[in-house]
Parts: structure tokens; C-alpha cells; sequence
């Protein structure tokens, strides 16, 4: 069997692919991606050699080159797309490749999969879709309401790939997963940028009063999560995938602070809010727990053992970090 993965160089496809690999014997993977800024064939090094995997520098945006590479799936294939711009400051700096990527690009892929006849798209979407809620959680039959452009670019793909289904029959399935985190994450995000900031000592950036709640999912288990609603979720629906530990950024900040021994007075830095900020996000996972999921590392495991890898990995992330490192100071002092 033939699974495609578009965005498969970026930090949950890589980590995916490597699971996929891993538990599958019989499944030919291919990695279809553009590698932008944020997509890495150092992710899967370990990997690249298996004659199960290949790799196809391409577009989602592309016709031609999404037609190629899907063609090769045959009527058996499978996709999962996690081709994405994905990270909200950018989209608030600017929008469009946003919108080309995560909108437009879902309906070439989408074209593709009507005319090969692929067996199932499975779309990789996001707890933010929902917008922000102060108390309970959302489920999927919740409404969208959007607040960063990159949340409204995901809701975007996310209702064009409901329109396939519904007008074309597309074998569509959808899941919404809450804050990942993990090895090989771009260090633009909290956990990454904060671990790698402290180890080159460095003050962390905290927007606002540092009291945004997110709900923390660790990448392999939202790789598991994929992987049975790929084999085993209805046609049409959507899966929320949360971690359920729901903690507030500055918590977050002071177990990294403690774990690398550091004073939280001396290395935080307060910031001014992020526009839009969304307080807090948690989805109801009852509907995949019925299928029979459950996450399987402690939030408190994951995020010893994620610091541990940024910390034996720096080769990783120190070239990285040096590009991120121009966007986020230009970001920050745009907002001072
Ligand atoms: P990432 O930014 O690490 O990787 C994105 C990957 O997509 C990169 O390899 C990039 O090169 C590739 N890509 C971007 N534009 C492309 C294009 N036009 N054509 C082909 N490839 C392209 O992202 P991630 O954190 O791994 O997120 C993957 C998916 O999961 C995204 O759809 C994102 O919205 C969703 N998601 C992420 C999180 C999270 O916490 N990281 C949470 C929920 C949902
Ligand atoms: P992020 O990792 O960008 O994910 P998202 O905004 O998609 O949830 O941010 C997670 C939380 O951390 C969010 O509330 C914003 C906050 N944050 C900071 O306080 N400082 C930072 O430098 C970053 C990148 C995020």
C-alpha cells in the first residue's frame, strides 16, 4: 500500500513518517514537500535509506506537480496532508502564503484525489479552527470562529475539504489536534524557542501575562492518534485529538526554567501581547477515545525528555535558530 504525505519534511509529517515506518512493514511511504523555511530532510536522516521511503521536492500549490506525484499512488493509495504555513505570528505578519498554502493548496490536492479515485485523504487540521473559549470544551459539531489569520486559513481548508466530501464523494476525514510538541519542532514555537533560547542563554520572550492556556499533546501520541483514524474514522467526520494537560504558558516556562536549573526572575521577559491572542483552547476528545485512543506519555515525561533532545541535538537546531532568530527580533521590536 502506498500512503502519500505532503508536508512530510516539517515536525509532526517527519515524526509520521518515522512512526509509520516503524510499525507498518508493508507500507511504502512517499514525502511530497516544498521545504520552506520550516520543512527539514534532517528530520528523517535516520530514515532516508529505507527502500519503503522517497522523497519529492514539490508544491501542494502545483497541479502538475501534485497530479505526478499522486498518480503513483494507484486506487489503494492514501494521503495525509500535513502541508501547512503554520505559525500564527508570521500569519499575523503576513497572511497570503497562508491562505495559498493552507486553502488553496487543500483544493489541489483535493482535485487530485477525485481524479485518481484515492482511497482516503486524511487532513491534518487544528484545535485553533474553533477559536478561543474561557470555560469547557469544544466539540466537533462546534462552530468555527477563527481569530489569527492562520487559524482562519486552516478553516478554510478545513470547509473546502467538507465541500469535496459532501459534492464529490471524496473519501475525506479530518482531524483537529491541540499544541504539539516533541522533537524535531521548529524552534519558533513555545517549547522549542523557549528550550533552545535557555540553552544559549538567552531570555525567554513571554507575551502577556503569560496566562494563555493551551492543551498539550506530545507528537507521537498525535501520531498514533492519525494513524487509527487513517484505518479505522468515518468518511465526512472530524477527530479532535487533545493531550488533555491544559497548562498555562507561564507554567510551562518555569518546569523549563527548573528542569535546566535556571532562575524564572532572571531569564523571563515579559513582551507585549500577541494581537488577537486567543486565552484559551481545549477540545472534547470524546469521539476518538470511542474509537479507542488514548494518549500514552505524562505531560510532565514529555517535557524532560523533549528538553533532554533539544539538548543532545543542538547541531539540530543551532543553523535553524539563527534564520529564526531575524524574524522573531524584527517581530519583537515591531511590537515595542
Ligand atoms: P511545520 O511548519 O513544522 O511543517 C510544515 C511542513 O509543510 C514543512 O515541511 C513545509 O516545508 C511543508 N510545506 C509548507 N507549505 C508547503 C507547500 N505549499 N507544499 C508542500 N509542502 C509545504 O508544521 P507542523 O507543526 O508539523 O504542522 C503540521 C500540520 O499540523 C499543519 O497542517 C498544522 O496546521 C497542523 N497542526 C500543528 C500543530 C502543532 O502544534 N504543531 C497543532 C495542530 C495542528
Ligand atoms: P505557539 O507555540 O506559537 O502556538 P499557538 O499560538 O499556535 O498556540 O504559542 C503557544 C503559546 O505561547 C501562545 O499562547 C503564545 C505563547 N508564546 C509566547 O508567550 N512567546 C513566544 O515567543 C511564542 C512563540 C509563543
Amino acid at each position: 500500500m502506498r500512503l502519500l504525505v505532503a508536508g512530510g519534511a516539517g515536525f509532526i509529517g517527519s515524526n509520521f513518517i518515522r512512526y509509520i515506518l516503524s510499525n507498518y512493514s508493508e507500507v511504502e511511504v512517499i514525502n511530497f514537500d516544498k521545504l520552506t523555511y520550516a520543512g527539514n530532510l534532517e528530520n528523517l536522516t535516520d530514515i532516508e535509506h529505507d527502500p519503503r521511503y522517497s522523497f519529492i521536492k514539490g508544491d501542494i500549490c502545483d497541479p502538475k506537480a501534485v497530479e505526478k506525484a499522486v498518480s503513483r499512488l494507484g486506487a489503494k493509495g492514501l494521503i495525509v496532508n500535513f502541508a501547512a504555513e503554520t505559525h500564527v505570528d508570521r500569519s499575523i505578519v503576513s497572511a497570503g502564503s497562508f491562505i495559498q498554502t493552507d486553502v488553496f493548496g487543500t483544493m489541489v490536492l483535493l482535485e487530485a484525489v477525485r481524479k485518481h479515485k484515492i482511497a482516503r485523504y486524511l487532513h491534518i487540521s487544528t484545535d485553533e479552527v474553533y477559536g478561543s473559549v474561557e470555560r469547557g470544551s469544544f466539540n466537533e459539531r462546534s462552530g468555527l470562529e477563527p481569530n489569527s489569520p492562520y487559524a482562519a486559513s486552516k478553516a478554510g481548508g478545513d470547509l473546502i475539504v467538507r465541500s469535496y466530501c459532501k459534492t464529490y464523494g471524496v473519501p475525506a476525514v479530518i482531524t483537529r489536534s491541540s499544541n504539539n510538541y516533541g522533537p524535531y519542532q521548529y524552534p519558533e514555537k513555545l517549547i522549542p524557542l523557549f528550550i533552545t533560547n535557555l540553552l544559549e542563554k538567552k531570555k525567554v520572550p513571554l507575551y502577556g501575562d503569560g496566562k494563555n492556556v493551551r492543551d498539550w499533546l506530545y507528537v507521537e501520541d498525535n501520531c498514533s492518534a492519525i494513524d487509527l483514524v487513517l484505518r479505522e474514522g468515518e468518511i465526512g467526520e472530524v477527530y479532535n485529538i487533545g493531550g488533555g494537560n491544559e497548562r498555562q504558558n507561564l507554567e510551562i516556562t518555569r518546569i523549563i526554567l527548573e528542569t535546566l536549573d535556571l532562575d524564572p526572575k532572571k531569564w523571563i521577559e515579559p513582551v507585549k501581547d500577541r494581537p488577537g491572542h486567543d486565552r484559551r483552547y481545549s477540545v472534547d476528545c470524546g469521539k476518538i477515545k470511542k474509537l479507542g485512543w488514548r494518549p500514552a506519555k505524562s505531560f510532565e515525561d514529555g517535557l524532560k525528555e523533549t528538553i533532554s533532545w533539544y539538548r543532545e541535538n543542538r547541531s539540530w537546531w543551532k543553523n535553524t535558530k539563527k534564520k529564526q532568530s531575524e524574524f522573531k527580533m524584527s517581530w519583537l521590536e515591531a511590537r515595542h
